[in-house]
């Protein structure tokens, strides 16, 4: 007879579980978002339980049918949770239990919580992995179409913050998609390792019943099962290479966030975020604020925390499976939410942006951005690179104290600083031609754009 209020493992105790060890030792309040997927690996296993034997025909669809009452009972929010069951897999088990009488209690043959636990996980980040992806692709999709049509939009490109050299929006904007879809690939390559059954493991060596892992592994989509049952209930690796693609993905994120803001402001002013993804101020009225990025920017550092979390949740665990692995829960469901509502932002927002091409061309147009094709345009006339250097680095000097760009001066104003400059310099010297002249595969010009923008979306099709 059980002394303790936790019937599954009350055998061999001589007093009950103290009243906040029991709570402090729970997980149900957290891991109940795991019931859905703890019945589909349910399901599986009694399936095969049946298909080896070990369950007659009649106990397995007993178990099925009552399984589908409790995935009822959940779905309708009328599942009773208790924190005395301590989580979602006995929560479960005792509601199908008191459905079906003892048949339910013949589940758990062959199998423990640490390799349900596992096997739990795993089904939940491959669901969570797919619907990433498919944001991730829906805003590689929007940033691939806004690229195209932004192809001849010319805006400064920057370095240290700096007017450098102009560039074409759709240039910038393929930028970031080259960020997410290296992000893309490390999630599709992540779930390769997600995908691997560790039922079977049991409790840590495996068991002794006549099981047949690969119909359980086929059952739930498994790739197949894990090669070893120690490291199978220990392994949380998967869960830290998501924490750290997502740490990636938001650190691009943030730093696209970052631009945004900055794009947004007064200052520079190149484009129009819509007033549905930005607040006022409650005291300035004249204020639109870029909320929606500033806020992605500020969710990276949540992501990295939960990183730093887990790599420090299993660094000195012992195997094979330890309370501790309860703690991975928490940080990786906040992983996932967290990725999944800055995607939709993004993906949501991106499309909307609207380029104010005026203001970015008049910005690329001040702070002598052409003044290295001025130095190629020498050098293409027999001039050395570093004595072409010097001499437009002369022409940008007076062209500050003059407060005129190099395109603004007379030709016999540039010819002062060298005899090889005719005039034909003024075709380098504008903007569209800068950029039309970088026509290369990597390059800036709109042709090229055009082109990159294309094989994009034959990437994204691919993946
Ligand atoms: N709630 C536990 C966890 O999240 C389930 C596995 C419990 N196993 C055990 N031996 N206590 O890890």
């Amino acid at each position: 007879m059980s002394h303790t209020t936790n019937q599954s493992w009350g055998g061999r105790f001589s007093e009950p579980t103290d009243a906040f060890v029991a709570r402090f030792t729970a997980s149900v309040d957290f891991d109940r978002q795991l019931a859905l997927h703890d019945i589909q690996g349910s399901r599986a296993h009694a399936t095969m339980l049946a298909r080896v034997g070990v369950l007659s025909e009649d106990e397995r669809d007993t178990i099925l049918g009552g399984l589908d009452d409790v995935a009822a009972d959940i779905e309708a929010g009328t599942f009773e949770w208790s924190v005395e069951l301590e989580d979602v897999h006995m929560n479960v088990e005792a509601s199908l239990t008191e459905k079906i009488g003892i048949t339910g209690k013949k589940l758990h043959t062959g199998r423990s919580r640490n390799d349900q636990v596992a096997t739990d996980i795993r089904l939940f980040m491959r669901d969570a992995i797919d619907n990433v992806a498919g944001e991730l692709a829906r805003l590689r999709e929007g940033l691939i179409d806004l690229a195209d049509r932004e192809a001849e939009t010319i805006m400064p490109g920057f370095t240290h913050l700096q007017s450098a050299q102009p560039v074409t929006f759709g240039h910038h904007l393929l930028a970031w998609q080259e960020m997410l879809a290296r992000d893309h690939e490390r999630l599709l390559d992540c779930r390769r390792r997600v995908n691997v059954l560790p039922l079977g493991a049991a409790a840590l060596a495996g068991t002794t019943y006549p099981i047949d892992r690969h119909v359980t592994a086929e059952l739930l989509g498994f790739e197949r099962p894990a090669e070893n049952s120690l490291d199978a209930v220990s392994d949380r690796d998967f869960a830290i290479e998501f924490t750290s693609f997502a740490s990636l993905l938001l650190m691009h994120l943030s730093r696209m966030s970052e631009e945004l803001v900055l794009w947004t402001s007064a200052q520079f002013d190149f484009i129009d975020l819509p007033d549905r993804f930005c607040t006022g101020s409650s005291i300035m009225p004249q204020k639109k604020n870029p909320d929606v990025p500033e806020l992605v920017r500020g969710k990276s550092g949540r992501v990295y925390g939960h990183l730093m979390s887990l790599l420090t949740l299993m660094k000195s665990q012992p195997l094979a499976y330890n309370k501790d692995n309860q703690e991975d829960k928490e940080p990786l469901f906040d992983t996932v939410r967290t990725v999944q509502d800055c995607l939709k932002a993004f993906a949501d927002m991106v499309p909307a942006i609207e380029a104010k091409s005026a203001n970015m061309f008049e910005a690329a147009r001040q702070g002598f951005s052409t003044a290295t094709d001025l130095a190629d345009y020498l050098v293409r006339k027999g001039v050395a690179f570093r004595d072409a250097h010097e001499i437009v680095g002369q022409s940008v000097a007076h062209g500050l104290r003059e407060g005129r760009d190099l395109s603004e001066m007379s030709l016999e104003e540039l010819q002062r600083f060298s005899d090889t400059i005719e005039q034909d310099v003024f075709e380098v010297l504008t903007l569209e031609g800068s950029v039309a002249a970088r026509n290369h595969i990597g390059g800036t010009a709109p042709d090229q754009v055009r082109a990159a923008a294309q094989r994009a979306r034959d990437g994204l099709a691919a993946s």
